[in-house]
């Protein structure tokens, strides 16, 4: 069955980012000169995904309003002739069609994402966290829905991380098809250092059929007090295969201090405008200390 939705949750309370998360959403922190969940949704709509759900909650208002229409603004821009910026701004919200649904209480991802269920239905679709940010060649989630025509199954995008790092992801165990293909045995949410010998972290790409929804219905919650999707994952990975895709790109934590400023020097250095001088002043500085 095609792929023709994808969910993007950014009803979380960035508490990592604080003070800058209080009152402005994290997934609308700048990089270089479009806010992170922007690129997000780019990935989405280049990967071709018809729809996008948003799970927002109070205090997100600013992300629907940067994918809406602004007459307003389209009519200043048009009177002092900036319509090539105009045409720009209207770009991505003509050409995906944005639904919200609203997570009352922040409970986790795996509540996130039961709370589309209505608006998912019966077919399988894309999740994309808003503050994960992928930069590849061919868009993250294209790479997955090419895997998915092939085996039909739920897919969970995977990078290597180093054994210290484990404890900050979930981590697939499982047996390798090929390479960068794993059929998923078990699954774990920040496993405690030394009880998982694999290196294989979860990021912010998941491709999920519907009988998650069941799932995530009888999910308890987990680490940290929340409904965490990987328990729900490892339920359903008990019951049918599932596959865990160590993608091609690079991947930034735009949610956390540290991974947001490597992202922006990523994406600075790649930007048509200003990457000359960025880097140029990049080695100025780098040469500094
Ligand atoms: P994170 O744990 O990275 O986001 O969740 P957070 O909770 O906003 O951030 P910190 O840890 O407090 O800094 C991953 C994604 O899941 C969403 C977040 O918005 C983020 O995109 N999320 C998380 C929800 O939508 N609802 C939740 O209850 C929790």
């Amino acid at each position: 069955m095609n792929v023709r939705k994808a969910v993007i949750p950014v009803a979380g309370k960035g508490t990592r980012f604080l003070p800058a998360s209080k009152a402005i959403p994290k997934e609308m922190l700048t990089i270089v000169d479009r806010p992170t969940i922007q690129y997000i949704v780019e990935e989405v709509v280049a990967s071709g995904i018809e729809e996008i759900v948003f799970v927002t909650s109070q205090g997100k208002s600013a992300i629907e309003n940067h994918f809406d229409y602004d007459f307003e603004l389209d009519t200043i821009l048009r009177q002092k002739g900036k319509d090539a910026l105009c045409e720009e701004i209207n770009h991505i919200s003509n050409l995906i069609d944005i639904t919200t649904v609203r997570q009352k209480k922040p409970l986790g991802l795996g509540h996130a994402i039961w709370t589309t269920r209505n608006v998912i239905g019966d077919e399988p679709f894309l999740v994309l966290l808003g503050d994960d940010l992928v930069l590849s060649k061919v868009p993250c989630c294209q790479q997955m829905l090419t895997l998915h025509q092939e085996l039909d199954a739920p897919i969970v995008a995977i990078q290597r991380v180093s054994p210290e790092e484990t404890n900050q992801y979930g981590i697939v165990e499982g047996t390798q098809l090929r390479e960068g293909v794993y059929q998923i045995d078990r699954m774990v949410e920040k496993p405690a250092p030394g009880t998982t010998d694999s290196d294989l972290a979860i990021i912010g790409r998941y491709l999920l059929t519907p009988e998650i929804f069941a799932m995530l219905e009888k999910t308890t919650p987990g680490h940290g007090g929340e409904i965490q999707l990987t328990d729900a994952l490892l339920a359903l990975a008990k019951q049918r295969p599932m596959y865990a895709y160590e993608f091609s790109g690079t991947r930034f934590d735009a949610g956390d201090k540290l991974g947001y400023l490597k992202a922006i020097v990523a994406y600075a250095l790649r930007h048509p405008v200003v990457c000359k001088e960025f880097k140029k002043h990049i080695k100025e500085v780098c040469a500094d200390f």
